[in-house]
């Protein structure tokens, strides 16, 4: 069973975000997990100005998707920082060049699920999920989110991402803030999650 955990980040949130999904995915027996980058398309220059150029040296390790990669996958875990309430254009980019393999159905029935990050608390990362939805289901893809299950959701007691549709993050308006120990254990508990409902599909 291949999980593949696919993200776009510029500040390392979501990066470490997708590391601990892919963390409670290879808690599953059977789970072979892999984390991937989407192709940037800000150039060097810009990702410097944006003060992006350290953070981004811990990620650059990490291989670069292939539309050919998501078709070998039995589960996709996407992550995307917000962009005004939406995906990033990075992941966009990437998903508008998947036409060909939505033409040949070849995502379909696979398990998808969205994970995500945003500056300010209720700035937008319920919307950036559920949009995202629905280009999984153009594909066919089965969807997860994040059952309450995982209690950490129901927190009062402290500021924190996570809701039934996925886990997330809130990173500060400089981005000053790095996911809490709540939001790193809703990403392992959806990783988990969806490697569980793989392996259940699979047999
Ligand atoms: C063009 C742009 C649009 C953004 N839109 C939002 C937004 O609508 N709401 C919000 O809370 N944060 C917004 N942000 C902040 C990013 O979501 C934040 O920097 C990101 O989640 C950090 O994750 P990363 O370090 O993995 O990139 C925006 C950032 C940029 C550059």
């Amino acid at each position: 069973m291949k999980v593949l955990v696919v993200f776009y980040s510029v500040y390392g949130h979501i990066y470490r975000m997708a590391e601990a999904v892919a963390e409670g995915a290879k808690e599953v027996a059977g789970a072979e997990v892999e984390l991937r980058r989407v192709p940037e398309t800000l150039s060097d220059e810009i990702l410097e100005k944006m003060g992006a150029t350290e953070a981004q040296k811990t990620f650059s390790h990490v291989p670069v998707c292939t539309v050919d990669e998501l078709v070998s996958a039995d589960a996709i875990i996407f992550g995307t920082p917000t962009r005004f309430g939406n995906m990033c254009g990075q992941m966009r980019q990437f998903l508008d060049a998947t036409g060909q393999i939505w033409m040949q159905g070849a995502l379909v029935g696979k398990v998808g699920s969205v994970f995500t990050s945003a500056a300010t608390q209720h700035g937008g990362q319920e919307s950036t999920i559920l949009s995202f939805h629905t280009t999984l289901l153009h594909h066919g893809m089965v969807i997860v989110g994040l059952p309450y299950a995982f209690q950490g959701q129901m927190r009062i007691d402290e500021i924190t991402g996570g809701s039934p549709y996925g886990a997330s993050t809130i990173a500060g308006s400089k981005g000053e803030r790095m996911p809490s120990e709540n939001e790193l254990a809703a990403a392992r508990f959806q990783g988990k999650h969806v490697a569980t409902i793989t392996a259940k599909l699979a047999s």
